[in-house]
């Protein structure tokens, strides 16, 4: 038996766990706090005449100061503008690919056809260009905006193509929220990544070791915006981070270093009703938080991330229990005269739901086939009978459900293996219950993804049409988990 070579520290198989290398995040060269946070270009699309253009192409991006590495972006050596869209504008989106691999463009949270939704049935070639009008009519949120290509996905968004978008509606101005982009309402797209000791970072489908598929490609090393430990000067007043994880697979455990709190404003279909406070986020591959941290006090702080403890049995790692907090990036607040300093008591009430109103009831359960993947030998193929839902491997000729426009349904979600970031193209949805109960606050209103560690219910909103040429997609975004079939598609009409 020939171990094929480990290419990312996956986490904590039993193998990886007797060979010491868990722990992972953290271990990572890097001279904590010496990089200002990148904060990436924002396209007004009002102010750009409502055509934004995105050109994905390769770059060179040096993560680690003198070795730049091989990267891919929109518009931009690696991730992307943030693109600003207002409700009840029409876009046009040129979207270019300027790679020499076939991409797609998908909004991830815009409410969209199906024909727009940039799906894996939407290629655009190499050299090609596809042009949708998106029509955005939705409450404000933030979203984001990355490729599809099935089979190719992880690897292009692992190389760097992953963008924001923010849907405004008013509620900012009305609510009065920080909303100065780049000074209190700051961008954090959060990553993880394994560099090679020449700085690059490298992703080959073709050598994927089966230990890479179940747990997803993970890296000792977290990025936010594409620097690692980065350090954001803030005023001395409530600052508004937009957090995503756009991570391969990594759950963040977010903390401050003093344990201040994180008032949660917004998740990934829009605000909550009122502000949730926590001393501790979890926030799972694809999802959004909008938080406001109060930085008045003046004093620097430190963002910090946990082990992943989400990853079922093999999850746990530390033979003392420990718990292994490493710096995200560090927040320096200096004093301004225009400071936020009051927390608004009342944010937006989510549109009601009546689970009573939901057409039907449907089982979904996710297998990423954990227990095939006892040895690092494995293939890609030995695994690919074990990853599906209900027991089906993705198929692109295939449509596994059929909605009605305009209805809502309830999905009980089930993960076996491990914990699922469950994600849904299309619709949006409301968490009924999580384990039988309900859900936490912050978790009470619209989302798109879920990170589902046992059994979920959702109550879906089918809002949008989609043909069966290009239907919706609901799948894990653990995307090695996509990728290896833990994916299905559904028409709604
Ligand atoms: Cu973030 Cu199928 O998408
Ligand atoms: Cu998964």
């Amino acid at each position: 038996m020939v171990p094929s070579r480990r290419r990312f520290l996956i986490g904590c198989g039993a193998a990886a766990a007797s060979a010491g290398l868990c722990g992972q995040l953290g271990r990572g060269a890097s001279a904590p706090f010496s990089n200002a946070l990148p904060i990436p270009r924002l396209i007004d699309a009002a102010a750009s005449g409502h055509t934004v253009h995105l050109k994905a192409i390769s770059g060179r991006h040096a993560f680690i100061e003198g070795k730049p590495a091989r990267t891919y972006g929109y518009s931009a050596p690696i991730l992307g503008p943030v693109v600003r869209v207002r409700r009840g504008d029409e876009v046009q989106m040129v979207v270019d690919n300027h790679l020499d691999a076939a991409t797609t463009g998908h909004w991830h949270g815009l409410l969209v056809p199906g024909h727009n939704d940039g799906g894996p049935q939407q290629l655009i070639q190499p050299r090609e260009r596809w042009r949708p009008v998106l029509k955005v009519d939705q409450p404000a949120a933030t979203l984001w905006f990355h490729p599809h290509p099935h089979g190719d996905t992880a690897r292009q968004i692992y190389m760097g193509l992953a963008g924001m978008i923010i849907v405004d509606d008013g509620s900012d101005a009305r609510l009065g929220l920080p909303r100065t982009f780049g000074v209190d309402d700051l961008p954090l797209i959060l990553q993880d990544r394994q560099f090679d000791s020449d700085g690059s970072i490298e992703y080959d489908n073709k050598t994927l070791g089966a230990l890479d598929i179940a747990y997803g490609a993970r890296g000792d090393t977290v990025i936010v915006n594409g620097a690692i430990a980065p350090v954001a000067r803030v005023p001395t007043g409530l600052v508004r981070l937009r957090l995503l994880n756009a991570a391969n697979a990594q759950n963040f455990e977010l903390r401050f270093s003093d344990r201040r709190v994180f008032h949660v404003i917004a998740s990934d279909g829009g605000f909550l009703s009122a502000p949730a406070a926590l001393n501790q986020l979890v926030i799972a591959p694809a999802e959004r938080f909008e938080v406001l941290v109060d930085f008045a006090d003046g004093k620097p702080v430190v963002l910090e991330t946990g082990p992943d403890e989400q990853m079922g049995a093999f999850g746990r790692l530390a033979p003392d229990g420990s718990s292994d907090y490493v710096p995200v990036m560090r927040f320096e607040p200096t004093a301004t005269s225009t400071a936020f300093k009051e927390l608004p008591t009342r944010l937006t009430e989510p549109a009601p739901v009546n689970s009573a109103s939901a057409v039907r009831r449907r089982q979904l359960i996710l297998n990423s086939g954990l227990c095939a993947t006892r040895t690092e030998t494995g293939r890609h193929a030995e695994l690919a009978s074990l990853i599906g839902i209900n027991g089906k491997p993705f198929d692109i000729g295939r449509i596994d459900i059929e909605t009605k426009l305009g209805t809502t349904e309830v999905w009980q979600i089930t993960s076996i293996g491990m914990a699922h970031p469950f994600h849904v193209h299309g619709a949006l949805f409301r968490v009924l219950s999580i384990e039988g109960e309900p859900p936490p606050a912050h978790l009470a209103a619209w989302k798109d993804t879920l990170l589902v560690e046992d059994t979920a219910e959702l109550l879906v909103a089918f809002d949008r049409p989609a043909m069966r040429t290009h239907p919706f997609m609901f799948h894990c975004h653990i995307l090695e988990h996509e990728e290896a079939g833990l994916m299905g598609q559904y028409v709604c009409a």
